[in-house]
């Protein structure tokens, strides 16, 4: 029984789960594990600016409670402190709890007075994934190869049980990787939705084949942006005539989507139903390749990046 369920673990090549009746956990290259569902804090904090702490800090907890326990953190989110306070309301063990937080690297700052401050407002003493927010700081590649050199020495001191990057192309992980660093990222989270499937060639994805090849696990943010800012487009019939196949919503399909790619999701809700369907729905059933397929084949008719919109041309779809 052992091996058969090892043989379906989701991992960076891009495995995926089974049809499950609990959320899989995707296995880094470096031997972690990751839970394939996350909550992230970063909408409430660019929805709702100077919301205040304890409404943050109350749908975390809740969250926590209906079973997230992938927590989506980062320093410019500004809400690490109630991600920190949430995490002890919750009574839930810390050792069950996947929390990531990143840096902004920010000028004249070194990665570890980041990483301290960041420990410090969470109230934790490690966290389990540690990403570099973005690679547009830099001004020149070496400044990746440096910055990474000290994000493995946060590694090394095991206050990171892992450490990834967000939002990097294939030529920023290449300049890392030329380095032959000796903890390569695990992760790079970034955009990812049917109108953003890093294609450039009109076929493959460019950077998930990339990340795929080199163990990097894709982590899918805005996961459901077809349904929300950019609905009205060619993935519209698709998700609804899946959601009626399999009795579910179109979110939990654009969330299952992702999982049937073996790409982890990071999503969120202020509504609490919400939240527990998506945990009990969308790892009970799973899309066939085909339909994943067509799904992606209808996506790639569409262009829409939500963010970090001023880093890219319109058509800019790497
Ligand atoms: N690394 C980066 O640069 C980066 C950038 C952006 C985001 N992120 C991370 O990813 C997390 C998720 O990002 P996201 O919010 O863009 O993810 P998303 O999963 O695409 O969207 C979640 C939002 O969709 C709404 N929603 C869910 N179902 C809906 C429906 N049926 N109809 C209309 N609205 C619906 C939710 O609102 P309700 O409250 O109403 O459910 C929530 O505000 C962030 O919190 C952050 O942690 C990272």
């Amino acid at each position: 029984m052992h091996s058969i369920t090892s043989h379906f673990q989701p991992d960076a090549s891009g495995a995926t789960p089974k049809q499950l009746d609990y959320l899989p956990n995707l296995k880094l290259s470096d031997g972690n594990e990751m839970p394939m569902l996350g909550y992230g804090l970063g909408t409430a904090n660019f929805a709702k600016k100077g919301a205040p702490t304890d409404e943050i800090n109350n749908s975390t907890v809740t969250a926590i409670k209906a079973g997230f326990y992938h927590l989506d953190g980062a320093e410019s989110y500004g809400n690490e402190a109630e991600l920190g306070a949430a995490i002890k309301k919750s009574d839930v063990d810390r050792t069950k709890l996947f929390v990531t937080t990143k840096t902004s690297c920010r000028r004249g700052e070194t990665i570890e007075q980041a990483f301290s401050r960041s420990l410090q407002k969470l109230g934790l003493d490690y966290v389990d994934l540690y990403l570099i927010h973005s690679p547009f700081w830099a001004e020149k590649p070496e400044d990746l190869v440096a910055k990474w050199a000290e994000m493995e020495a946060i590694k090394e001191s095991g206050r990171a049980k892992s450490i990834g990057v967000s939002n990097y192309l294939k030529e920023h992980l290449e300049v890392i990787l030329a380095a032959k660093p000796k903890y390569p990222p695990v992760v790079n989270q970034i955009e990812y939705h049917p109108y953003l499937q890093h294609v450039t060639d009109g076929e493959t994805g460019d950077l998930l084949e990339y990340l795929r090849t080199n163990n990097i696990a894709v982590e899918a943010y805005a996961p459901l942006t077809a349904i929300t800012k950019a609905k009205g487009g060619p993935v519209d019939p698709i998700y609804a005539a899946l959601a009626k196949k399999y009795g579910v919503t179109e979110g939990e399909v654009a969330l299952r989507w992702c999982l049937d790619q073996g790409i982890v999701a990071v999503t969120t809700s202020s509504n609490e139903q919400r939240l527990h369907a998506f945990l009990s729905k969308v790892p009970s059933f799973k899309l066939t390749p085909k339909e994943v397929e067509d799904i992606a084949k209808a996506g790639r008719q569409k262009h829409y990046r939500g963010f970090w919109t001023n880093k890219f041309k319109e058509d800019d779809r790497r």
